[in-house]
């Protein structure tokens, strides 16, 4: 009777940590806060607009509209975001983004200029 009871209780602890490890690795790939994406809105239009167009048609830059990018995976999108592409005027954004707010800006740029807001 004690025995089970502790074996229980065992069991509770194991569920608990588990619950606790989801949270944190939830946590670690939280989206922006509403702040941050109301940068992060700013920067895709002034910032990457300056070389992208600012209705995201491309200029200097490649456009940037979902039909442009629908070849692209998110992981690709995200590397050249973060890293750029050398050789080319597209800079590495990594020094002034976090991975979860580039993979917040493709999320923003896959659903096109239209539907963004
Ligand atoms: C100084 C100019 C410049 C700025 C600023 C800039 N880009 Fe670029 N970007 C480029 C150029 C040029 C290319 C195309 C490079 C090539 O392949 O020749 C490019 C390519 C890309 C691509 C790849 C497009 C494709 O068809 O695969 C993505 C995605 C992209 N940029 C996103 C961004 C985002 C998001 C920002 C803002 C955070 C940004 N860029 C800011 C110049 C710029």
């Amino acid at each position: 009777m004690l025995k089970q009871q502790f074996r229980c209780k065992a069991r509770r602890w194991v569920w608990l940590s588990a619950a606790a490890v989801c949270l944190l690795a939830s946590g670690a790939h939280a989206e922006p806060d509403a702040a941050r994406k109301e940068e992060l809105r700013y920067l895709l239009e002034q910032d990457c607009g300056s070389c992208h167009g600012l209705t995201r048609k491309g200029g200097l830059g490649s456009p940037l509209l979902p039909e442009n990018l629908a070849d692209s995976s998110d992981e690709a999108l995200l590397e050249v975001i973060l890293e750029g592409i050398p050789g080319t005027p597209m800079p590495p954004w990594k020094y002034l983004m976090s991975r979860e707010d580039a993979v917040w800006l493709v999320k923003l740029i896959r659903k096109g200029i239209d539907h963004d807001g």
